[in-house]
């Protein structure tokens, strides 16, 4: 009896809290600026299209930035609050993960052009939505119709980054548990993840798996072992600043590629190879791998980008509308 309590109650806590991260959600519609500011979208688009036309490496970043944001106190541009200038507290961007993130400067200029015209009425957070939406466009991904009304937190702590951003190294039961706890589900998890077919990694971030694995000047066996070679001539034991391309060949081009890839066990990371060892995600990428069509994979993938933007949104009198995309108001 005890034992039956224990699982109702925990059931209970379970759904309390995937409804707690999409409740506000409701809030979020597509054309919430419509009367306030009409042209948000094509704002945004003009100063993307400029932004990736001089500059194509920062669209896979700014898709990565909108899901670090989302993931840590949910999406409300948190990761783009800088420390204020008297403290020496850190905040979100100080944090490990977010070291390699980049385009907060593009951030601050398309937050700019909307402000010229629709001055203290779209959030930072929105914008980060419209962004990463607006990247994988350019990058010949899907596109999709971002909901908006998110408003900006006006709270960033150093501490809330590790535990809320899943870390390469992860297993497929902690990655799992991760999203869960972020309302998403296995499958976004594996939707989500397709992302690693554009962009690039440091050496840093994968390193572990070619030298000394366990301790032993081993290389982790989950990888290929004729792709190790590859990835140790680009990479010495040390490297922190080398890029290596995640899709090698397409890293610019949103294709199915990944797929291809993770099943060829040349995932690059522990948290891309993890994902052949659970049935549901193993045979979504067993179908991808096979398949040239990019139209499961787009249509998914816009699905769950939706869902990522609904984390924890703050919506109506909470938050603010910030003026600077770096600083409270
Ligand atoms: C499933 C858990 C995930 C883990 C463990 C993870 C981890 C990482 C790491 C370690 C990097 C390389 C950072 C560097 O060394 O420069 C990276 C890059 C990237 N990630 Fe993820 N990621 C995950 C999920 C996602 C999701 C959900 C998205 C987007 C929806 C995403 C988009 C990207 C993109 C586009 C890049 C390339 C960035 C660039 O070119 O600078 N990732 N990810």
């Amino acid at each position: 009896m005890a034992f039956k309590n224990t699982n109702v109650i925990a059931i209970f806590v379970l759904v309390l809290a995937v409804f707690g991260t999409c409740s506000n959600a409701q809030s979020l519609k597509v054309g919430f600026y419509k009367k306030t500011c009409p042209n948000v979208e094509a704002i945004v688009k003009k100063s993307t299209d400029t932004i990736f036309t001089s500059a194509p490496t920062l669209a896979a970043p700014l898709l990565r930035m909108h899901f670090h944001d989302c993931f840590v106190r949910g999406c409300d541009g948190s990761v783009l609050l800088n420390a204020t200038t008297n403290s020496t507290t850190q905040v979100e961007k100080d944090a490990i993960p977010n070291l390699s993130l980049r385009g907060f400067g593009s951030i601050d200029r398309i937050k700019s052009a909307v402000e010229k015209k629709c001055p203290g009425v779209v959030s930072c957070a929105d914008i980060l939505a419209l962004v990463a939406r607006d990247a994988t466009a350019f990058l010949k991904g899907p596109t999709w119709k971002v909901r908006l009304g998110r408003r900006d937190g006006r709270v960033s702590n150093f501490s809330d980054a590790l535990p809320n951003l899943p870390p390469p190294f992860f297993n497929i039961t902690q990655l799992i548990a991760s999203f869960a706890s972020k309302g998403l589900s296995t499958k976004d998890l594996v939707v989500l993840s397709g992302s690693h077919t554009v962009g690039t990694s440091h050496c840093s971030s994968f390193s572990n798996r070619l030298y000394n694995f366990t301790g032993v000047g081993d290389s982790d066996p989950s990888l290929d072992s004729e792709y190790i070679p590859r990835l140790t001539r680009k990479c010495s034991p040390t490297d922190q600043t080398t890029l290596v391309e995640m899709d090698p060949g397409s890293f610019k081009t949103f294709d199915i590629n990944y797929y291809t890839l993770v099943a060829k066990r040349r995932g690059l990371f522990t948290s891309d190879s993890t994902l052949l060892a659970d049935s549901e995600t193993r045979a979504y990428i067993r179908r991808h791998a096979s398949s040239s069509g990019t139209s499961s994979f787009f249509k998914d993938f816009a699905a769950s980008m939706i869902k990522m933007g609904n984390i924890e949104v703050l919506t109506g009198n909470d938050g603010e509308i910030r003026k600077r995309c770096a600083f409270v108001n």
